[in-house]
């Protein structure tokens, strides 16, 4: 944990906007750039990293000391996930009722070794998982996945001001399923109309990230049966990507001048 120079959060208003989807894509993109990379699943209620990411379902963490889980290597990155944890017979290094406790075990109790960035996807909204993950680790930024229709709604705006709240910078906002690439002619559509990220952007004085292109499945690179567990990954995306991991690592850049410890209470 101390070994971790930046710890990340992406988050969102509501469920449904391609969070995850997001926080794989920025992880694989930093990955990319010949960085060590970490990717916490803290969305206790639909964790979604692992099949995203091809994990072999039912795959456990190795416990090492009866107290610390090795992190499952997916696609070069180090991943811990609820989803390995909840099924089945699980060590009694995990107990406690609250979701808040768990994710700070998953935390804390992973043996994460030197990392450049931790991801963290958490939950939807904001709860008692944003406030203890912003109480107990040092996080360097926090980056908010909206899409076109949420942009005008309550929700987003509420999770840029929590963030606001407890102090934890945003490095910026993400918009996703913008526009509508035709597979057939290669034409760009706004579905939703333009402007709305930068508007909100704006208004908040934000940088937009990225917006990324609302894609058809065929573009899916994880052919599993449930395609709402397929990571979303096109041509156009990792270009996004490429901006928007630049947008990051300025981020971190500039806040590690400041200070950037991982800190515990
Ligand atoms: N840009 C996109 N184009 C097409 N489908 C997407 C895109 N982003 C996300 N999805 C799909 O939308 C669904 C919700 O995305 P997900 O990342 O799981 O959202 P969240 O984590 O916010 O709940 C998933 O099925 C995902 O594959
Ligand atoms: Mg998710």
């Amino acid at each position: 944990m101390q070994n971790i120079k930046h710890i990340i959060a992406v988050a969102s208003g509501k469920g449904g906007v391609g969070k995850s989807t997001a926080a794989i894509n920025l992880a694989l993109s930093i990955k990319e750039r010949e960085l060590k990379v970490g990717i916490l699943d803290a969305d206790i209620y639909g964790p979604s990293v692992s099949l995203m990411l091809g994990v072999t379902q039912g795959i456990k963490p190795n416990v090492k000391e009866a107290k610390f889980f090795e992190p499952i290597i997916a696609r070069g990155i180090k991943t811990m996930s609820m989803s390995y944890l909840i099924s089945g017979s699980t060590p009694a290094v995990w107990r406690g009722p609250m979701a808040s406790s768990a994710l700070h075990q998953m935390m804390q109790q992973t043996l994460w070794g030197e990392l450049d960035f931790l991801i963290v996807d958490l939950p939807p909204g904001t709860g008692d998982i944003h406030l203890t993950l912003s109480q107990k680790v040092k996080l360097v930024g926090a980056v908010i996945v909206t899409t076109p229709q949420d942009i005008a709604l309550a929700d987003v705006r509420k999770a840029i001001e929590m963030f606001g709240k407890v102090d934890v910078p945003i490095v910026g906002l993400i918009e996703n399923m913008a526009t509508f690439i035709c597979n057939q002619c290669g034409c760009e559509t706004k579905i939703f109309g333009s402007g709305g990220g930068e508007k909100l952007a704006s208004e908040y004085g934000l940088p937009l990230l990225g917006t990324l292109p609302l894609e058809s499945p065929s573009s899916t690179e994880v052919n599993i049966e449930d395609p709402q567990q397929m990571l979303i990954r096109s041509d156009a995306i990792v270009r996004e990507f490429d901006k928007i991991v630049d947008g990051v690592l300025d981020h971190a850049n500039r806040s590690r001048a400041s200070d950037t410890e991982v800190v515990f209470e």
